[in-house]
């Protein structure tokens, strides 16, 4: 009898050391491929800023073609994402309920159609019960929407902080994050909590990102009680996180607005600056169908882009704070280093800039004396002179000087 005994004993032993084997070798495949989907910080389109709840299949498939039209699918933005208010409820069984109304042939066509065309389909719920718009949340749904949203083919998730229940932030994302790792499709996680609980210390390997601020104001600097934020004052919020971003985790900056009207020229260029400055994941949150020049100029700059997406994935320094003025720092993964000279004021800034001067102490690849940098204006796609000496410019208020400097090839 005791024979036997052992014998089922060990035989227990044997599977169940195989199961978790098994598992744990799923578990850790699935963390990997999960810490490999945003090597650089995601770039794509979000609906909110632009239309609000004012969203449906027509508009998503217009703008899908007008991303690939206006050259922006070219020049690296892939994910269309459905912001707030495409579902309305729930069935018997808890699966959640897309409008009828406004997505009649469903999420599942929609995400074909945008697969059609090269592009990636991103999807808005919340943590709480109910979203920032009053729709169904996804507490205590997690893993069933998980699996719903990689039925339809989405690809990444913003994941939102309303009617939260005082619920802790970590647990809330951690449990979405465990549901979308398992759901049996690769999705970028992106956590949307507005930088309360400082995600930045516990989120990379949670999500992909993470918003540091209240939302998007479509303004230079500005800040209203209700908690919407301008650019400048995301730019000051972010600035000490640098430590944090880098390949597969990144201080979201919040979507863009460039081209929604409420900045001038100068402002937007600032905008899309310092987010490529600061490794921000790029969201336009403008009207595709109807961009002006201008505006396809700022978001299909390819050159700002490169800096954004540099594969060393890091984030800009504040590395000279005069007040008004600014100097940042990025280094590039080339032994390269962009740098954006930021002029908060809103009159002009006479740059006189010698290059000897200071920049060498930042980047520990770049040696000013030893070597002479060409300086590429990234705005005006054209080389400004050397290191060798000033840079002179004239920097607009408001606006910003953003280069690049790469080792002068000898002649
Ligand atoms: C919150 C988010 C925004 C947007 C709205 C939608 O305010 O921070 O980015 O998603 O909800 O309701």
């Amino acid at each position: 009898m005791k024979k036997y005994l052992t014998i089922i004993y060990l035989c227990l032993l044997a599977t169940t050391t195989k199961a978790q084997m098994f598992f744990g070798a799923n578990q850790s495949k699935q963390d990997s491929i999960f810490e490999h989907l945003a090597a650089t910080p995601p770039m794509g389109w979000n609906s909110w800023n632009k239309f609000g709840c004012n969203i449906n299949e027509k508009l998503l498939m217009e703008i899908t073609d007008a991303m690939v039209a206006s050259g922006m699918k070219e020049a690296g933005y892939e994910y269309i994402v459905i912001d707030d208010c495409w579902q309305v409820g729930r069935d018997k069984e808890g699966n959640i309920i897309v409008d009828p109304k406004s997505f009649p042939n469903g999420m599942k066509a929609l995400a074909d159609y945008i697969h059609s065309k090269g592009l990636k389909l991103g999807i808005y719920s919340c943590a709480g019960s109910l979203t920032c718009q009053g729709r169904p949340g996804s507490r205590g749904y997690q893993f069933q929407d998980a699996r719903q949203y990689a039925k339809w083919g989405v690809d990444y998730l913003k994941y939102d902080w309303c009617s939260n229940e005082g619920q802790n932030a970590e647990a809330a994302y951690r449990t979405m994050s465990d549901a979308l790792k398992i759901c049996g499709r690769p999705i970028v996680f992106s956590i949307c909590e507005w930088g309360e609980s400082q995600p930045w210390k516990w989120a990379k390997g949670v999500g992909h990102l993470w918003r540091t601020t209240a939302d998007i104001r479509d303004c230079y600097q500005c800040k209203f009680d209700w908690g919407g934020v301008g650019v400048l004052d995301i730019v000051d919020a972010v600035a000490d996180l640098y430590t944090y971003a880098g390949p597969g985790h990144w201080n979201d900056a919040e979507m863009l607005e460039v081209g929604n009207g409420g900045m001038t020229r100068d402002e937007y260029i600032t905008h899309f600056s310092m987010w490529s400055m600061l490794a921000a994941p790029l969201m336009a949150g403008n009207d595709l169908r109807s961009m002006n020049k201008e505006t396809i100029e700022i978001l299909a700059n390819k050159e700002v882009i490169a800096v954004d997406q540099d594969s060393l994935g890091q984030q800009a320094r504040r590395f000279m704070d005069m007040g008004d003025h600014e100097i940042w720092a990025k280094p590039l993964s080339n032994g390269e280093i962009a740098v954006c000279f930021l002029n908060r004021t809103d009159h002009e800034w006479k740059l006189d800039y010698n290059w000897k001067k200071d920049i060498m102490y930042f980047a520990s690849d770049v040696n000013i004396y030893k070597n002479e940098y060409t300086v590429r204006d990234l705005w005006k796609h054209k080389d400004i002179g050397t290191t060798a000496s000033n840079t002179k410019y004239s920097i607009p208020g408001h606006g910003v000087l953003m280069v690049r400097l790469s080792l002068k090839k000898r002649a």
